[in-house]
C-alpha cells in the first residue's frame, strides 16, 4: 500500500510538472498545437507577473472553466507613461511559474520585449469616452498600450475566454469594447477584486509600501465602504466630496481622482437614477505609490 501511495503521489507530482514554459511566439503556437488547442476550450489570463492571490483567482477560474489555460507574463513597456514605474516594476519569475504550475496552468508565455514589439506598434485605438476619463485622463496613452499588447496576445493565443480583474475596472470595460471593435470571438470574464485581510486591494505595487503605509492604505477601502452607507440618501457629488475629504485628511494619503460613474459607459452620474449600474473609481497616492480601487453602489 505504501508503495502504491508513493507511486500515486509521484505520478501526481509528475502531472503537476507538465506546464509548458515558452518565450517565443512560434513556441507558443507549437505548444498550443501539441495540446490540440484548436479543438478545445482555451482560457487565457494576461498578466505582468509578480503574481499574487489576485492574479491567482483569475488563473484558478480559468483552469476551472476551460480545458486548456494559458497565462502570459510580460511587463508591457507601451502602457507605462512613467519610465520610473516601469523600471521599478517587480519581477519574480520563478515564484510566478511555481504558482502557475501549482494551479494547473498548461502554458506559461514569457516573451521578451523584442518578441512582442519587433517593430514599434503605431496603432492608435479610440474607445470613445471609455479611454478619455479617469485613468485615461491621468495616464495618457496607458490604455492604448494595454490594447496594443492585449490585442497581440489575443491573436497569438486565440482564447475562447479571457479573464480580467475588476480591480482594473476601466481596463475591463476597455477590453470588452476592444473585442467588439475588432470582432474577436472572445468572451471577456470579469473577476471580483481579491483583498488583503485589511481590505486593501491586492496589487503588485503593494510590495513597494512600507508596513506603516500598508496600514494607512487600508483606509481606502474602509472609506469606500463607509461611503456606501450614504447611498442613496446623499447625491453622487456629495459622496465624492465626502470620500475625497476623508481620505485627504489621512496622513500619507492623497486622492488623485474619485469618480462615480456608469459601470458600462464610465460616464459620470450626477443622479443615482441616471444609471442602473453605478461604481465609484478611485486613485490614491500612498507616499510614492499609486493605488487604485473601486466599489459598486448599485
Ligand atoms: P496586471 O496588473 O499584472 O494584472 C493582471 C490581471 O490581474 C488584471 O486583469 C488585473 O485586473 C488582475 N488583478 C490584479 N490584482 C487583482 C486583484 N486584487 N483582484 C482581482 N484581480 C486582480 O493588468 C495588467 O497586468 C496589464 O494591464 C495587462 C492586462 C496584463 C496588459 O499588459
Amino acid at each position: 500500500i505504501y508503495f502504491l501511495v508513493l507511486q500515486k503521489s509521484c505520478s501526481f507530482a509528475l502531472l503537476k510538472q507538465t506546464m509548458i514554459v515558452v518565450n517565443k511566439i512560434s513556441e507558443l503556437r507549437e505548444a498550443l498545437k501539441s495540446l490540440n488547442a484548436e479543438n478545445k476550450v482555451v482560457g487565457f489570463v494576461p498578466t505582468m507577473g509578480a503574481l499574487h492571490q489576485g492574479h491567482a483567482a483569475l488563473v484558478r477560474q480559468s483552469v476551472k472553466e476551460n480545458e486548456i489555460s494559458v497565462v502570459s507574463i510580460f511587463v508591457n513597456p507601451t502602457q507605462f507613461n512613467n519610465k520610473e514605474d516601469l523600471r521599478l516594476y517587480p519581477k519574480t519569475p520563478q515564484a510566478d511559474l511555481d504558482l502557475l504550475r501549482d494551479i494547473g496552468v498548461d502554458i506559461a508565455f514569457m516573451p521578451e520585449v523584442e518578441e512582442m514589439y519587433p517593430e514599434p506598434d503605431t496603432r492608435e485605438f479610440d474607445f470613445g469616452n471609455l479611454d478619455k476619463v479617469m485613468e485615461g485622463k491621468y495616464r495618457p496613452g496607458h490604455f492604448n498600450g494595454v490594447a496594443q499588447i492585449v490585442s497581440k496576445l489575443f491573436v497569438f493565443v486565440e482564447p475562447n475566454r479571457a479573464y480580467f480583474g475588476e480591480k482594473d475596472f476601466q481596463q475591463l470595460a476597455i477590453i470588452r469594447q476592444m473585442v467588439k471593435q475588432l470582432s474577436m470571438p472572445i468572451e471577456i470574464v470579469g473577476v471580483p477584486i481579491v483583498r488583503e485581510d485589511s481590505g486593501l486591494a491586492m496589487s503588485s505595487r503593494n510590495e513597494r509600501l512600507s508596513s506603516q503605509e500598508r496600514k494607512t492604505a487600508a483606509n481606502i477601502y474602509k472609506t469606500l465602504c463607509e461611503s456606501k452607507n450614504l447611498y442613496p440618501q446623499s447625491k453622487p457629488g456629495e459622496i465624492i466630496n465626502q470620500v475625497v475629504d476623508t481620505i485627504n485628511k489621512i496622513d500619507g494619503l492623497s486622492v488623485e481622482y474619485f469618480e462615480i460613474a456608469d459601470g458600462n459607459t464610465l460616464q459620470s452620474v450626477s443622479e443615482w437614477s441616471d444609471s442602473e449600474y453605478v461604481v465609484g473609481c478611485i486613485t490614491i497616492f500612498c507616499g510614492e505609490v499609486r493605488l487604485i480601487d473601486n466599489i459598486k453602489y448599485k
